[in-house]
């Protein structure tokens, strides 16, 4: 399978007053043509400041990629002039954000916003762009489609205005979408329903989906491969079956614990991990998540665990990470 971005230990770094913020610490990841992956992990672990710097959008200063590749389509887009990375982001690398209303522009129709993309990102008439608009919205699931092309952003329901900028994501044709939180502030119902159109129209495109979120729990039907972040860096990935089925960092198992799952009735009760993540400077070298973990060892408070593999394609960073099955077993 033929990887269409490959990012080599990447690492953003926000320079303040009060000192270094390693927002993200070098992350390595892959994603193959056409794949869904999901990155979860609680709010502040850097899974923005990580797209972010894919897409070349960290406000500098304070913030500054120190190092790493972004290999997009086998080039390191990080080299990239700012006219060249314009290109990538609007063609070859769609986004979908968590607020619309701020991508979208207030005091333009949808139809005009999508028509403009089309002419300006496949080179369409206005014509053919006006009636492909058309099918777009319609294709995302909005009711009277072609009615509704000259209403504005703000006629639309947010989880309807989500709807919409998948349609202007796609309406480029891209390679890749990256959609950062897309549904977080939408009803559990709706976030799924937004979910559902999103991946169906990636699987009938051959666009992969990089799907970032802090619920583990929505993205499980939609990912093929989970990615867990946790304090700037990758703690756990693997297959969703992996992640889901046999987790093997205590992070990972407390997320799943903490969030309702679509995919499985209700058994267990909620149980969210106690305290919060840590401030990303000055991190001490150790397991960033020894404070919070009940199975912390002096290791884990001494010494920084890598990632390592678990099973084929399965890796964690977590020094008990072989006995952590047994150890959940005895603690519940
Ligand atoms: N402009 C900035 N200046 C300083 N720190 C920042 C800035 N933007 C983000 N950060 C820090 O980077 C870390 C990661 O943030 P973010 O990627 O937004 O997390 P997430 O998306 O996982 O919630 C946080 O600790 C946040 O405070
Ligand atoms: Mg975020």
């Amino acid at each position: 399978m033929a990887k269409v971005l490959e990012v080599k230990d990447l690492a953003t770094y926000f320079f303040t007053a009060d000192g270094v913020v390693k927002a993200v610490d070098g992350i390595s990841y892959h994603v193959d043509e056409g794949e869904s992956i999901a990155i979860v992990g609680e709010s502040g672990c850097g899974k923005s400041v990580s797209a972010l710097s894919v897409m070349r959008l960290v406000a500098s200063p304070p913030g500054r990629t120190v190092h790493g590749e972004v290999v997009f389509e086998g080039q390191d887009i990080l080299k990239l002039s700012e006219s060249e990375m314009r290109h990538v982001r609007g063609n070859r690398i769609g986004m979908v954000f968590q607020e619309p209303m701020t991508s979208l522009n207030p005091v333009l129709s949808i139809g005009y916003q999508l028509t403009e993309s089309l002419m300006l990102h496949l080179g369409m008439t206005r014509v053919d762009a006006r009636e492909r608009a058309g099918e777009l919205l319609n294709l995302v699931g909005i009711p009277d489609a072609e009615r509704r092309l000259k209403d504005y952003p703000h006629q639309f329901s947010g989880g309807m205005r989500q709807r919409v900028m998948i349609a202007l994501a796609l309406s480029c044709n891209p390679k890749i979408i990256i959609a950062d939180e897309p549904t977080t502030a939408l009803d559990v119902t709706i976030q799924a329903q937004v979910l559902e159109v999103m991946k169906s129209l990636a699987d009938e495109f051959g666009t992969a989906l990089i799907m970032i979120t802090h619920n583990l729990g929505v993205v499980a039907r939609y990912a093929q491969r989970v990615i867990v972040m946790y304090a700037g860096k990758i703690i756990e990935s693997g297959s969703a079956k992996q992640i889901y089925g046999d987790p093997r960092h205590p992070y990972t198992l407390g997320l799943l614990k903490s969030v309702p799952r679509l995919d499985e009735s209700r058994k267990e009760k909620l149980d969210p991990i106690e305290g919060l993540p840590p401030l990303l400077i000055n991190l001490p070298a150790a397991c960033s998540f020894a404070p919070r973990c009940k199975y912390a060892i002096d290791k884990c408070r001494s010494e920084v665990p890598q990632l390592e593999m678990a099973t084929d394609g399965h890796v964690s960073a977590c020094f008990r990470s072989k006995e952590l099955a047994q150890l959940a077993k005895a603690h519940a």
